[in-house]
């Protein structure tokens, strides 16, 4: 069991279930809603660096924060400390937050091809020295997100983890694939042990917390301080309640019914319908809406309603009464 609290730097997390990053999904509704399940520490979409820097509108919207999303870390990317580093300039007068996280694990080409994400595993040397400048800038505690490193002939990890606690990093998480994996292939927990043997700050482990099984399977095989919920967590937001609850007190909670799931789907999209406006919020709902009633048979129907002719608040919601009402009965 791991029932203390953790310490990430000054900042205390009363859960070791972290939310992970998500481009265009972990926005502030969706941190919010998942807070109360049992969420240690929120991390925020990725934040381009270069968006902050040329005082882009959309980045600038990536920095909304709230008191009940706090403990809360902000991601940046980029590919250079002269722009990591004006970009901290305008994080820590424009944003109220916890963490400084910085994202050494992206794997898609557009971002790679800068030289920003998961490209940086390819230098480690250069890498230390990017993170040594973040890190005696920034006010806040600082934690990156690693791979395994660049492809399986090139796996790195542990050199990368002792550079990246040399340099001053807090907290590190490791999505235990690497770059030419994408997300698909089975996380290797394993290395994880090794590193803990190496450095003293606290370690994630992330990839594939898809049920409370696998959290405690990637726990015990990788020794890890804490567990970070992703994908796993759309649509399954009692999975966070289900790992935090098991590490506090051994028990394991029965999976939620179909009516539970519905009205949490329709806490969540109230969310998001309020940040983003109708339009906009219920296109993303489609895609994430039915993930809530993905584990029950006889759903088949109305998930695929939702996935493709929702286009209004009131249609989402009369499909999401029903399936309360059908429940209920
Ligand atoms: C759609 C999507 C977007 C993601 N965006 C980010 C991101 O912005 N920053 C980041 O560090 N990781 C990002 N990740 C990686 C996740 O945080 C996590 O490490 C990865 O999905 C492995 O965990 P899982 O297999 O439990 O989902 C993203 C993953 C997905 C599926």
């Amino acid at each position: 069991m791991l029932s203390e609290d953790l310490l990430i730097g000054n900042i205390h997390l009363k859960s070791r279930v972290i939310l992970g990053p998500m481009a265009g999904v972990t926005t502030l509704a969706y941190r919010e809603f998942m807070k109360p399940f049992g969420v240690g520490l929120s991390y925020s979409e990725m934040i381009s660096d270069c968006g902050l820097n040329y005082k882009n509108q959309r980045t600038y919207e990536y920095l909304k924060t709230s008191d009940l999303d706090r403990p809360i870390g902000l991601q940046l990317f980029g590919y250079c400390k002269e722009n990591a580093i004006s970009a901290i300039e305008i994080l820590e007068a424009n944003a109220e937050y916890d963490i400084l996280d910085i994202n050494l694990g992206c794997p898609v080409t557009k971002v790679v091809k800068t030289g920003a994400g998961s490209a940086w595993l390819k230098d480690p040397e250069a890498l230390e020295d990017y993170m040594r400048a973040i890190c005696e800038k920034s006010t806040k505690p600082v934690s990156a997100k690693i791979r395994l490193g660049w492809d399986e002939n090139s796996i790195n990890v542990i050199e990368v983890s002792k550079r990246l606690e040399n340099a001053g990093v807090s907290f590190l998480t490791i999505h235990c694939r690497t770059r030419s994996q994408g997300y698909s292939g089975v996380a290797d927990y394993s290395i994880i042990s090794k590193i803990k043997e190496e450095i003293s700050i606290p370690v994630c482990v992330s990839g594939d917390i898809f049920t409370l099984e696998k959290a405690k399977e990637a726990l015990e095989i990788s020794k890890a301080d804490a567990v970070m919920v992703a994908r796993g967590g759309i649509g399954n937001p009692f999975l966070v309640t289900q790992i935090d609850h098991y590490l506090k007190t051994g028990e394991e909670l029965p999976d939620p019914d179909v009516v539970q799931q519905a009205k949490w789907a329709m806490e969540y999209s109230q969310k998001l319908i309020d940040l983003k406006g109708e339009f906009v919020a219920v296109r993303e709902l489609r895609g994430i809406v039915p993930k809530f009633f993905s584990g029950f048979p006889g759903y088949k129907k109305i998930r695929n309603e939702i996935a493709m002719n929702t286009n209004t608040q009131d249609h989402l919601f009369r499909l999401l009464r029903g399936i309360i009402e059908r429940g209920n009965c």
